[in-house]
Formats: structure tokens, C-alpha cells, sequence
């Protein structure tokens, strides 16, 4: 039975204490009816996706001055909008933001949908982007579920069957207190409540807006909440990255293959990374420094350590893979993370060279 309280309490809470977010219209301009933008929603929406407030506002800004709507956005270079995500990681959801951008506008004329149904056959929206699309563009009282979402219903419920078997009781939990009015505001309200004062390590259950029906808060294992089944350990799987410098200063870069990891991304070329050492040619040949630079990066399944080669190449260099890139015309900010992270060690090296 929907407790009528929780969500009343809690939008009277977020009248008070709504966090400040560029793509967010608050609750009083809301009243006041001032809508949402439903491009500005989704977009911030994808971005937040395994991605903290903080580091994605800025992506936010960036993306929003270059491509201004949903038909800028169709229109524009697949690599410049690769490059404009680098460094926000899980690639695939910028290559989805395109494809979704361009059915908006083939098959939708421009104008978002607004139902939970229809958004959900759009590319790169799930459950979670469907949800939250539907209800904070467009006040539909549809099921917004993330781990903040989680983790409030895991504690008010005292849910205590661990994670992940518990997704559908909690989402069931979350289903049932999701108010008719207001869907929108309630959906961010949670989200709000689970990342200030619900938070995972030390929540804020004395100034909780919600505490006196809390279960977990009764029981004293808010903290505890929600269990966890504890998550196999990522092995480590190691490669080369060939970085590669021509006389002129043009850097040896190739664009990664659209499927798989990194894909549609700029890099070095690397051999492939597997568990025991795999052997590839280099892409082109040369004099390679062997030097012991390593660089360590973490993806969702595994760990990576990379071996770090240099070489310089004359200007009649031909490469098996990749292409030269002027170096007026490259720029570090495009690479992916774990590529700027060869970058940032290979570069002082070169310095003393070329
Ligand atoms: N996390 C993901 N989407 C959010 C939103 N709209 N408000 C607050 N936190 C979020």
C-alpha cells in the first residue's frame, strides 16, 4: 500500500532543498510553468548515467553551446561529438546519443516523445532513461530507478535481500510510492535525498525529512542498507600502446573500431588487451624505445596495464594502421582517458627528441 506520506513529505522537502542543476528546472519555476527542456533532460540524463553531478556539468555546458537542440546534434560530425565526450567515459553511450538524436529528428520530427513507452524504442534509452525522461520532461507519474532510488527504498523498507536479487522488490517499492501529481519534481526529489542526506557511507538520518517512518532508521542499519552480494574480482588484462611520433611532430592516431571498447574513440594504436601477454606488430616500423612506462586504468570488467612504446619516425614512415595527425590538429582533450593517460606519459619523453 502507497504510503501517501513519503512522497508528500519528501516534495515538501525538495520545495526547500532542491539542488541547483543547469538542466533543471526547480520547483518553483515549475509551479510558476516554466517547462523543462525534454532534449536538455535526456541529454543530462545519459551523462548521469555511472557519472557524479559534478563531473558531468561541465560536459552539460560544453554540449548544450555546441549543439543548442536535438537537430544541431543530428547534424553534427560523429568525431566532434567522440571528442567533445572524451574523458566521461562508457563511450557507448555518446555513440548512442547520436543515433537517438538523429531518430528523434527522422522519425519524430524534431520533438522528443513523451511517453515512457515511446522514448524506451528510442537507441541508447533503457528503463532508467525512459522513466526519468517521461517524468521530469513531461510529469508523467512513470518509475524512476537508479541506485539513489535504490538505496532510499532498500532503507525506508528495510529491505534486507542483497543486491542485485533485490531489484525488482525495490523497484516494486518505488513503483508503489510514485505519486500521480508532481511525478517529475518526486522523481528528483529521491534522487536529490539519496545523494545528499541517504547517502551510502554515513547517511544523514538526523536531518532526514523522512526519518520517522524509516524502517532501517528504526531498526539502527540504515548504514548497513542496502546489502550487497560481493561483485567477483576484475582481473587484469595487459597490451602495448604504440606512441608514435613523426620528425614534423605529427602523432600516429587511429580511430578504434565502432564495436567494442573505446569505440568510435581516437588512440594509439595498442595491440589487443587480454589476460597474458598477446603478441601484435607494431603499426609501423621503427626504433622503439623500450622504456618502462606503464599506465593503469580501470574499466567496468576488468583492469588494464598498458606498456607504453615510443618511437620517432622519419617523414617517409608508412604506417599499417592509423594515420599521421598534424599537431596543430590534435589536441590531448580529445583522447579517451586511459588514452590520455599515455599521452601524459609519453609527452615529456618526446620533448627532449623532436
Ligand atoms: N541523477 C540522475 N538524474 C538526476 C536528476 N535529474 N536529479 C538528481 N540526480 C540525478
Amino acid at each position: 500500500m502507497r504510503d501517501p506520506s513519503f512522497s508528500d513529505v519528501l516534495l515538501a522537502w525538495y520545495d526547500v532543498h532542491a539542488r541547483e542543476m543547469p538542466w533543471r528546472v526547480g520547483p518553483a519555476d515549475r509551479m510558476a510553468g516554466v517547462r523543462p527542456d525534454p532534449y536538455a533532460v535526456w541529454m543530462s540524463e545519459i551523462m548521469l548515467q555511472q557519472t557524479t553531478v559534478a563531473a558531468v556539468t561541465e560536459y552539460f555546458r560544453k554540449f548544450i553551446a555546441a549543439w543548442p537542440t536535438v537537430a544541431d546534434l543530428a547534424a553534427a560530425d560523429d568525431a566532434d561529438v567522440m571528442a567533445a565526450w572524451a574523458g566521461l567515459g562508457y563511450y557507448a553511450r555518446a555513440r548512442n546519443l547520436l543515433k537517438c538524436a538523429r531518430a528523434v529528428v527522422a522519425d519524430h520530427g524534431g520533438v522528443f516523445p513523451s511517453t515512457y513507452d515511446a522514448l524506451l524504442k528510442l537507441p541508447g534509452i533503457g528503463p532508467y532513461t525512459a522513466g526519468a525522461v517521461s517524468s521530469i520532461a513531461f510529469d508523467q507519474a512513470s518509475v524512476v530507478v537508479d541506485g539513489n532510488v535504490e538505496r532510499v527504498m532498500a532503507r525506508y523498507f528495510a529491505e534486507l535481500t542483497p543486491l542485485p536479487a533485490a531489484k525488482p522488490a525495490l523497484t516494486a517499492l518505488a513503483a508503489q510510492e510514485t505519486p500521480d501529481n508532481r511525478a517529475g519534481d518526486y522523481a528528483q526529489a529521491v534522487m536529490d535525498l539519496g545523494a545528499t542526506i541517504c547517502s551510502p557511507k554515513s547517511p544523514a538520518c538526523g536531518i532526514c525529512p523522512v526519518m520517522e517512518c524509516c524502517a532501517a532508521r528504526a531498526q539502527g542499519i540504515a548504514a548497513e542498507l542496502p546489502r550487497k552480494t560481493p561483485k567477483k574480482p576484475k582481473p587484469t588484462r595487459t597490451g602495448t600502446a604504440y606512441v608514435v611520433r613523426r620528425t614534423d611532430g605529427a602523432w600516429l592516431l587511429e580511430t578504434r573500431p565502432e564495436k567494442g571498447l573505446l569505440g568510435g574513440m581516437l588512440g594509439w594504436p595498442t595491440t589487443d588487451w587480454a589476460e597474458g601477454l598477446p603478441k601484435v606488430d607494431p603499426p609501423v616500423p621503427a626504433d622503439w624505445r623500450n622504456t618502462d612506462l606503464t599506465v593503469r586504468h580501470t574499466f567496468t570488467h576488468f583492469h588494464l596495464e598498458l606498456d607504453v612504446k615510443l618511437a620517432v619516425v622519419p617523414m617517409t614512415a608508412e604506417p599499417t594502421r592509423g594515420g599521421f595527425v598534424d599537431a596543430s590538429k590534435f589536441s590531448p582533450k580529445d583522447l579517451p582517458t586511459v588514452m590520455r593517460k599515455a599521452y601524459d606519459a609519453a609527452a615529456p619523453c618526446f620533448e627532449t627528441e623532436t
